[in-house]
């Protein structure tokens, strides 16, 4: 079924001007972008996005590194939108990403990791409003 999917690119992408490298291979994996905009995050905001993560060691890094420039923030829309995305983006830690993967092909680190992408399709739809109204998604 076509279904939709939340992705961030990172400010290790966005301070390489990856923007459109990134979203590129978003597209040619199949999937297309229908809301999309850059941000910079406040660390409000990255707490209450990452809050699963708030007892983990590398919570407060993450915030951190998520506030440290500007991020993209979009809607993908496509055949299993969740799992064709986690395809194309490869493992957390880049070290183990498959070739072709964007964080194969781009990643810093397993935290400037170039992208994130939602885990479930549950997850897609908290994640999309959390930064997006209806209005903003053309589909
Ligand atoms: P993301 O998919 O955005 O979800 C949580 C993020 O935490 C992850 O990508 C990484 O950028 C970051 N992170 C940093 N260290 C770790 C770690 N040891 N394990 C998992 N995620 C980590």
């Amino acid at each position: 079924a076509v279904t939709r999917t939340f992705s961030i690119i990172k400010p290790d992408a966005t301070k390489r001007n990856l923007t459109g490298a990134v979203t590129k291979m978003l597209e040619e994996a199949g999937l297309r972008v229908v809301a999309s905009k850059r941000i910079q995050m406040t660390k409000d905001q990255a707490e209450g996005f990452y809050a699963v993560h708030k007892e983990r060691p590398f919570f407060n890094d993450l915030v951190s590194f998520m506030i440290s420039g500007p991020v993209v923030v979009q809607v993908l829309e496509g055949e299993d939108a969740v799992k064709r995305n986690r395809d194309v983006m490869g493992a957390t830690n880049p070290a183990d990403a498959a070739d072709g993967t964007i964080r194969k092909t781009y990643a810093e680190s397993i935290e400037a990791n170039s992208v994130h992408g939602s885990d479930s399709e549950e997850n897609a739809a908290i994640e999309i409003a959390y930064f997006f109204k209806p209005e903003e998604i053309v589909g």
